[in-house]
């Protein structure tokens, strides 16, 4: 699935072992602390989504400006998609005119198999594949974690909601258990697929509330439902039967933490007032993610010498 050169592109959470989100935690604290880059030659990105976005795309937009990159548009609707373009032909087109760093989100689990297989000097940033996996936000939710408990091993991290539509649960649950926490998950029995037994149990959402240490709540993902699950879905029956309420909450462990990667629907996966609770770091999570994206770019920029070499307390 990877080519040979894995540091060129960030596809899949698969691609990283703890050394590599360590590090790459530090280089967007480094961020945070004013850290700076200097480009070798003027650098350009583009941000191609298919499937809409506030968070990912404008957390792209505005780490690729910081660093220095030329930020060049699209706009799918009004591509040469819609004439039957391939989207390796566009992404083949962008390379000849000079871009140097695609970020892609597409609703197609694994759209990015057949680019990487064709070896493309353009870098891919995958911002989410239907399904698939998320690992920018995956990244950008170790660094939350991080930052408040300072450490990963024996954290009890409770995944709640439609785990089955959701690439945010998939890529965290790989990367919290190579991470040695110790991950569990609430929401519909039927929205919770076998293939996720590897990862921890299915539990209830009381049980959960009351032991974790860091609680995720997972949005309803009505565009991936169909139509049947859809007509039976109803917003108020899913919160009291799985959402974070206030009754909830009150039960919550002194140290636990509320995270939901966004967009939030108030009163549904979570009781609205609670969103900006002392508990929750739902806001945080938004902001660790533009210094999260500004980490992997600057790395795949230094994978391609783009960049000029600086130290990060002896790594690079
Ligand atoms: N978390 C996340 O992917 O949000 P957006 O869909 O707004 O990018």
């Amino acid at each position: 699935m990877v080519r040979n050169n894995s540091h060129h592109d960030l596809v899949s959470v698969q691609q990283l072992d703890a050394a590599a989100v360590l590090h790459k935690i530090k280089l967007a604290t480094a961020f945070q602390n004013g850290l700076q880059i200097q480009l070798k030659r003027p650098v350009y990105a583009m941000n191609l989504f298919f499937e809409n976005s506030t968070r990912t795309h404008t957390s792209f937009e505005m780490a690729e400006q910081r660093l220095g990159l030329g930020v060049i548009s699209f706009q799918p609707s009004s591509s040469s998609m819609t004439k039957g373009e391939s989207l390796l032909d566009t992404l083949k087109t962008i390379q000849a005119i000079g871009v140097d760093l695609a970020v892609v989100r597409h609703q197609q689990n694994a759209y990015y198999t057949p680019i990487l297989a064709a070896d493309l000097d353009l870098s891919l940033i995958n911002a989410g594949d239907g399904s698939g996996e998320h690992p920018s936000q995956s990244l950008l939710d170790m660094m939350t974690i991080y930052q408040e408990f300072g450490h990963f091993a024996g954290l009890k991290v409770g995944i709640i909601g439609d785990i089955a539509h959701s690439r945010v649960a998939r890529s965290n649950a790989e990367l919290l258990t190579q991470l040695d926490a110790q991950v569990a998950f609430a929401g519909p029995e039927s929205w919770f697929p076998n293939e996720f037994n590897e990862f921890g149990p299915h539990v209830t959402v009381d049980q959960l509330v009351m032991d974790a240490d860091v609680i995720m709540l997972l949005r309803v993902q009505h565009e991936r439902l169909s139509e049947t699950a859809e007509d039976g879905f109803d917003t108020v029956e899913y919160h009291q039967a799985f959402g974070l309420t206030k009754e909830r909450i009150a039960r919550l462990q002194p140290q636990a933490i509320i995270m939901h990667p966004g967009p939030v629907n108030r009163g549904v996966e979570i009781d609205s007032d609670l969103v900006e609770s002392k508990h929750s770091r739902i806001f945080k999570q938004m902001t660790n993610g533009m210094l999260m994206r500004m980490a992997i770019i600057t790395d795949i920029l230094a994978a391609r010498q783009l960049i000029t070499p600086f130290e990060l307390g002896g790594s690079k």
